[in-house]
């Protein structure tokens, strides 16, 4: 029977399925991450892993896998956390779970926007501290989305799906910058293609939805942060490096942007202790994609994923290199 290992606790129905095909699964339920050792055992015992975003899949580790490992199945979208080259070398399958995540994420970017424009936190710790002694027409003082124009820097279907939220909901200006022009995508929201600096330039609200690659790490750093208005706002939902954080933090202390809502960090879990000085920071701990809808869909596509190599078809999550 093959074996399966999963790095973190994930949504039942995934690991029903795996074993009502005959598979056997162990999972880590220490509440804690798999130490480099750990994480060593693991690859040369069974013969498929589930990964999360937070395990170092490098070279160094992939060379200490057995013959025996055939897939690694990353439970995410993201899959920077793998060295798929290597991977390839060893002749393993790495799988990921596209397109179960973008409803979410987008979701989550205006969750964050919200929260900012609307000073949510900054007013809910005003009352909390007793402050709230009379109406006060001055307090709290936001700007509406409506006619504001949002700049998508990642048209992929994340990116997508915040701007269909954007202009079906506030019929906001979309402005994006993405490798490659899409005219259908132009005419559906009366978007305008610009390079990076344009949109950097124009946009009230910069949301960032491109995945971490060698082109995209540190895509925004100080000259990017002061290109943009001193009026908007940064939301970083996609991965912790596109964005260098001692920049941010430097553009955040000279008043470049007016703030900033990040879901992940560039040395995740680890954050810059200066960020939590900012009132317009808002932080969370990297769930934009955590609904019970999208975990439920990452399971079964991750267990179908790792079902299908085994049975001889291309997985859906098959990632090409
Ligand atoms: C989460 O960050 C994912 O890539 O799915």
């Amino acid at each position: 029977m093959p074996s399966v290992y999963i790095c973190d606790v994930i949504e039942e129905n995934g690991i029903n399925l795996l074993r009502s095909r005959g598979f056997t699964t162990d999972i880590n339920k220490s509440g804690r991450d798999l130490s480099f050792e750990e994480l060593k055992k693991v690859f040369t015992k069974y013969d498929a892993v589930i990964t999360m975003v937070n395990n170092k899949v490098d070279d160094k580790l992939i060379k200490k896998s057995s013959k025996q490992l055939k897939v690694i199945a990353n439970y995410a979208v993201g899959y920077d956390n793998i060295d798929t080259i290597f991977a390839k070398k060893k002749k393993i399958t790495v799988c990921n779970t596209p397109g179960v995540a973008s409803e979410s994420v987008a979701e989550h970017t205006f969750a964050l926007i919200f929260a900012l424009n609307k000073h949510l936190f900054g007013a809910d710790r005003f009352i909390r501290s007793g402050k709230f002694s009379k109406f006060d027409p001055n307090l709290f003082l936001s700007r509406q989305l409506w006619g504001q124009t949002i700049g998508v820097i990642g048209l992929g279907r994340i990116g997508t799906f915040v701007a269909q939220i954007a202009y079906g909901g506030f019929r906001m200006k979309i402005l994006y910058f993405d490798q490659k022009r899409s005219e259908d995508f132009e005419l559906i929201y009366s978007a305008q293609f610009g390079d990076i600096e344009t949109v950097l330039k124009y946009a009230d609200i910069i949301s960032l939805n491109v995945p971490l690659t060698d082109k995209t790490r540190h895509l925004i750093g100080r000259r990017e942060l002061k290109l943009m208005k001193n009026s908007a706002i940064l939301i970083n939902t996609a991965r912790g490096q596109v964005v260098d954080e001692e920049a941010l933090i430097w553009a955040l202390r000279e008043k470049e942007i007016a703030g900033v809502g990040l879901d992940v960090f560039e040395h995740e879990p680890q954050i810059s202790r200066e960020l939590f000085t900012f009132d317009n920071v808002i932080v969370t701990p990297h769930i934009a994609s955590a609904t019970v809808e999208t975990r439920k869909k990452m399971s079964q596509i991750t267990a179908q994923n790792i079902i299908d190599v085994f049975e001889g078809r291309g997985p859906e999550g098959l990632v090409k290199i």
